[in-house]
């Protein structure tokens, strides 16, 4: 069911006890008329299980930033599904633009860490989203249906239900350009049409598709207003409780 969501991804940020500080902030800062926007946030895996425990009795949802595809074994450094979720973690962001990047995840392994996911049960934020070289050569529709093809649509009809999809401009991350409102109306639009001609219109108007790329307290209202943007996935300013609330105000 579509919903309207505010997503934090903390990236590589915030020790601890920055950690404990910033999830008081939100504690203080969460009313009771935020109850109709679903709020997380994604720290790193060292502060997931300080951040469940801080919220349990809260609303807010905590999400990881990725997960390994394997169930254990000789991974070294990796995380599996299953240790997430025995934190109580039942979200997972998988597909940021900085995972393929800088750390080579390609559409295969995403394939894989796609079905990975739902076959632990949980809800992927999955993130898709062009180049500021694809924009420039007109191939960021194109882009962004190849990332849907090759990693996300195998899934079965009714895996949607779990799956939360967030655009994200390249060009627009961590650089303080945001794509204006239109743009981002006008993919998810396009990205709605694709799910809807490779599954139904049904499915394709249940998915949650939030922005994201320098979404900040200013410009959040425009780009939320928009008919089929139904949140953002937020990096720099969801590190301080205040402009994570202005952008949840923002509904
Ligand atoms: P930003 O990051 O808000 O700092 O641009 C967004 C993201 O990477 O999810």
């Amino acid at each position: 069911m579509r919903k309207n969501i505010v997503a934090g991804n903390w990236k590589m940020n915030c020790d601890l006890s920055e950690t404990e500080n910033i999830l008081r902030a939100i504690k203080n800062q969460l009313k009771p008329e935020h109850k109709d926007v679903e709020i997380m946030v994604a720290p790193a895996f060292t502060n997931l299980f300080p951040a469940v425990n801080a919220l349990k009795d809260t609303q807010v949802k905590v999400a990881a930033q990725n997960l390994h595809q394997e169930e254990n074994g000789a991974f070294t450094g990796e995380v599996s599904p299953q240790m997430i979720k025995s934190l109580g973690v039942e979200t997972v962001i998988l597909g940021h633009s900085e995972r393929r990047q800088k750390f080579g995840e390609d559409l295969d392994v995403l394939k894989e860490k796609v079905d990975a996911a739902l076959k632990n049960d949980f809800t992927i934020i999955f993130c898709i989203g062009e180049s500021l070289e694809d924009r420039e050569n007109d191939n960021h529709f194109s882009v962004v249906e190849k990332q849907l093809n090759k990693s996300l649509f195998q899934v079965k009809q009714e895996d949607w239900s779990n799956i939360i999809l967030a655009y994200e401009p390249v060009w627009a991350i961590g650089t303080g350009k945001t794509a204006s409102a239109e743009q981002a109306q006008e993919m998810h639009a396009h990205i709605r049409k694709v799910i809807a001609d490779q599954y139904d219109e049904h499915t394709a108007n249940g998915i949650s598709i939030l922005y994201g790329g320098s979404v900040k307290p200013h410009n959040a209202g425009e780009i939320f207003a928009k008919e089929d943007v139904d949140g953002g996935l937020i990096g720099g300013a969801s590190l301080k409780a205040e402009d994570f609330f202005g952008i949840i105000n923002a509904f």
